[in-house]
């Protein structure tokens, strides 16, 4: 028999493959609990509906609607970069739509983060065909470089360094997506 391959299963083995946490689980909660405030007086009395997008903005989306106080619809959409290592290399795919009709709402695209936002730029034109009353953008991370793409973002986490990051829905090779913190991913894991 072929020995078993070694995986690495629970976060405390995931911690290892981190050469830093880049933002911690409390420092997350904390400002998920604000920008859940904020979004809560901003959209009161609206029809509002938040948006996340596949897979990595699930984790963020969870937490995030959760601290929104006010009442409010969810929708998912898919989107693939043609990438599945460190590097972005531009197309993006589109591979789910909205099922309920958002014609008319308030849609806030949530998202885990604005790299070369290009994944944003392709959504945010998608759902703009849908006819929605207002469409702004919730990013959890913006990465500090000359953006592809200019998207205003309405309510931002954390704008960090241009690193790879993995954790709270980020993932390397769809792994460490289940790490509570952002952090840093070793150089050599992914040499
Ligand atoms: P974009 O370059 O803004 O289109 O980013 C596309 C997607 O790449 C994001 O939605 C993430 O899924 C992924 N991505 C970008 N930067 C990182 C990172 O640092 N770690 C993990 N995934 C990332
Ligand atoms: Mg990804």
């Amino acid at each position: 028999m072929n020995q078993p391959q070694k995986v690495t299963a629970n976060p405390v083995d995931l911690l290892q493959d981190l050469e830093r946490v880049l933002i911690s689980e409390g420092e997350l909660a904390d400002r998920i609990e604000r920008l859940g405030a904020e979004i809560s007086r901003d959209y009161a009395g609206r029809d509002l509906v938040l948006i996340s997008v596949l897979k990595g903005g699930i984790v963020f989306l969870a937490d995030l609607m959760r601290r929104i106080t006010i009442p409010h619809a969810i929708e998912l959409v898919g989107a693939s970069s043609y990438k599945g290592g460190t590097v972005a290399l531009g197309g993006v795919r589109v591979t789910k739509d909205v099922d309920q009709s958002i014609a008319g709402k308030d849609v806030l695209l949530v998202e885990d983060i604005y790299d070369t936002g290009n994944t944003l730029h392709v959504i945010h034109d998608l759902l703009r065909l849908h006819n929605p009353a207002s469409l702004e953008i919730c990013a959890l991370l913006r990465k500090t470089k000359p953006q592809v793409q200019k998207l205003g973002v309405r309510y931002l986490g954390f704008d960090i360094d241009d690193v790879f990051v993995v954790g709270y829905g980020l993932d390397f090779k769809e792994r460490y997506r289940n790490l509570p913190c952002i952090g840093v991913l070793k150089h050599a894991l992914y040499e």
